[in-house]
């Protein structure tokens, strides 16, 4: 019976009805069923926060042989923009350098996705300038005090942090020139949803350019269906091409992939993760 099995192993019974339906494809769960994937992953960066975890895929729980970083093997900053970043503001969450990749100007209005500790709108910020504006949305309040917090000690004027869900912005309709999401949005049950309003936020002619982690070949179920894996950024990851369908989906064109690099743990005879920098046009 299902739900003798949901009694017995709490996390695989999230896992069942996560994938009800698909064997090796995220769902978008709806209901009770995205919310407790979503309190999972705020746990698990209010954690991270906190000092009490290290990287995104530190987990007490992770068993030696299952160990992976996505942090290590991160196509990640250069060593002269990680200098000029106020210290800790960069946690080893992301999986790529977006901000590089997004067509930045003076004066422009750049909204991030899932700002974490503010690494990438305190890189956006020195790039639109002091005309420009840095919107930083983040769901997990422990993230917003640590971001806030490097914000004033780095002296950010032009830097806010609004806490929100992506899935329903705390941001008005077409005001944002450029988004950019750093290693987020695989976080999110609701991969559509997430593009859907980042379109709705941006002015006609804007840009986002995100770094994600993405899936290749046919993904046990058993990676599937770990909630820890999900919040370690890589059980939730979109199948690389599917990722691309759902950005054209939500209405974007011009859609290019800039980065690609696959990386080597996790990784299976016919399947695999990789970091994607992808860009596209409203
Ligand atoms: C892997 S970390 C990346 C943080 C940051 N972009 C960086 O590169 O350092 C993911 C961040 O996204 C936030 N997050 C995850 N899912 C979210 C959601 N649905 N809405 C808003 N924030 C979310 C988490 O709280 C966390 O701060």
């Amino acid at each position: 019976m299902p739900g003798e099995r949901c009694l017995a192993s709490y996390r695989r019974c999230v896992a069942e009805i996560i994938l009800k339906g698909k064997k090796t494809m995220p769902q978008e769960p709806q209901g009770t069923d995205s919310e407790t994937i979503k309190k999972a992953v705020e746990r698990h960066y209010a954690a991270i926060a906190r000092g009490e975890i290290k990287s995104c895929c530190d987990t007490a729980k992770a068993a030696p042989e299952n160990l992976y970083n996505i942090a290590t093997q991160t196509p990640g900053y250069n060593a002269q923009e990680r200098a000029a970043l106020p210290a800790g503001a960069d946690l080893g969450l992301g999986c790529g350098d977006p901000t590089a990749d997004a067509d930045l100007a003076p004066g422009q209005t750049v909204l991030d996705l899932g700002s974490g500790a503010g690494v990438d709108c305190f890189l956006a910020a020195r790039r639109v300038g002091p005309m420009g504006q840095v919107i930083g949305v983040d769901m997990t309040d422990a993230m917003l005090e640590k971001a806030r917090a490097n914000a004033e000690r780095g002296g950010f004027t032009n830097v806010e942090f609004r806490k929100g869900e992506i899935e329903n912005l705390p941001v008005e309709s077409g005001t944002v020139d450029r988004i950019i999401s750093n290693c987020v949005i695989n976080l999110a049950p609701n991969k559509a949803r997430v593009f859907a309003e980042a379109f709705r936020v941006l002015k006609p002619g804007g840009q986002i350019s995100v770094s994600d982690i993405v899936s290749f070949g046919d993904v046990p179920a058993s990676i599937r269906t770990d909630l820890e894996q999900w919040a370690g950024c890589v059980a939730g990851a979109l199948d690389r091409e599917e990722y691309l369908r759902v950005i054209r989906r939500a209405g974007f064109s011009s859609v290019s992939v800039l980065k690609d690099v696959a990386y080597d743990y996790l990784r299976g005879r016919d399947y695999g993760f990789a970091s994607v920098t992808v860009r596209a046009v409203k």
